[in-house]
């Protein structure tokens, strides 16, 4: 056989010793699980995450093709990703999203609670239904998600890392119910980062401002004068990018944060929508 590992006909020189203890990715060896991950902040995130050497769960609820964007381009960096459909506001469904997920990775070390809706209505449009949608998913699907996560850390305990929103501490009118679903999802955090402590489970929050995604855009708040009038109001003067949110979710779900727990960070230009 030719070529360099022919050890007789080679003449290259390999190091006798190789050191396998080069490898400085912050999350090499650990699994994550990253709701809502088919496009927006979720892919992001994952995209991020498998960049520092997590294995990746990458869930959707309807896009699957996104969600196998989202692995394929994982892979094509030379890191781990799956996709599994699931929708986290379905206590089953989520049970069979850990059973696939045990199956892929085995373990659990980082989950990041992402899936999540926005709508915005004034009080006088405001129907059960709308309630619902927001609570089911914002906030029961992230406790359900959770109940069932914690069964998979093992006793080196892991990260929990809730996407919140800037608006959780804001008035914005017309946004009385995606407010206070997130609002709910910086106090069960602050409940759960005390209650999990014991078992080295950090629970903390990222809250964005307004992000440019498929999400925004479907809002119609992505464009026009809305933009122009947000931005004009961000000190750091532009709304932001998913890839703006994701490095602060690899830093909290990192060895780097081991003493951090029950915190949220505004990731949001500078803009605390405290008006
Ligand atoms: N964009 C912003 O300005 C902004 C600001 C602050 C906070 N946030 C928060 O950031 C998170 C992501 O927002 P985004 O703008 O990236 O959203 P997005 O572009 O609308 O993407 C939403 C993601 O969540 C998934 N999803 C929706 N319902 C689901 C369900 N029931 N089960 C599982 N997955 C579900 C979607 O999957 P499918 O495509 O398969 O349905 C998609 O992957 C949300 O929690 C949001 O509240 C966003």
């Amino acid at each position: 056989m030719a070529g360099p590992f022919n050890e007789n006909k080679s003449k290259l020189k390999f190091p006798t010793k190789i050191n396998m203890s080069t490898n400085t990715k912050k999350l090499a060896g650990k699994n994550a699980i990253v709701t809502g991950a088919s496009k927006g902040i979720g892919a992001a995130i994952a995209k991020a995450l498998a960049a520092e050497g997590a294995a990746v769960v990458v869930n959707y609820s309807s896009s699957r093709e996104g969600a196998e964007r989202v692995v394929a381009e994982i892979a094509g960096n030379g890191g781990r990703a799956a996709a599994v459909q699931a929708n986290v506001a379905k206590k089953a469904e989520i049970e069979r999203l850990f059973t696939e997920t045990r199956k892929a990775f085995g373990a659990l070390d980082i989950l990041v609670n992402n899936a999540g809706i926005y709508e915005f209505s004034p009080l006088e449009r405001i129907t059960e239904e709308h309630f619902h949608r927001h609570f089911d998913l914002n906030v029961l699907g992230l406790l359900l998600m959770t109940q069932e996560a914690i069964k998979d850390f093992n006793a080196a305990g892991g990260s929990i890392i809730n996407i919140s929103s800037v608006v959780s501490t804001a008035a914005i009118p017309g946004s009385s119910v995606y407010t206070a679903s997130k609002a709910a999802v910086d106090a069960v955090t602050r409940v759960l980062a005390r209650e999990l402590a014991g078992r080295k489970i950090r629970v903390n929050t990222v809250n964005p401002g307004m992000i440019e995604t498929e999400g925004l855009h479907a809002t119609g708040m992505a464009g026009g004068d809305f933009r122009k009038q947000v931005e004009s109001q961000i000190p750091l003067g532009r709304i932001g990018q998913p890839q703006d949110i994701a490095p602060a979710v690899v830093f909290l779900a990192s060895p780097d944060a081991g003493w951090i727990t029950g915190e949220s960070y505004y990731i949001s230009g500078g803009m605390r929508a405290n008006p």
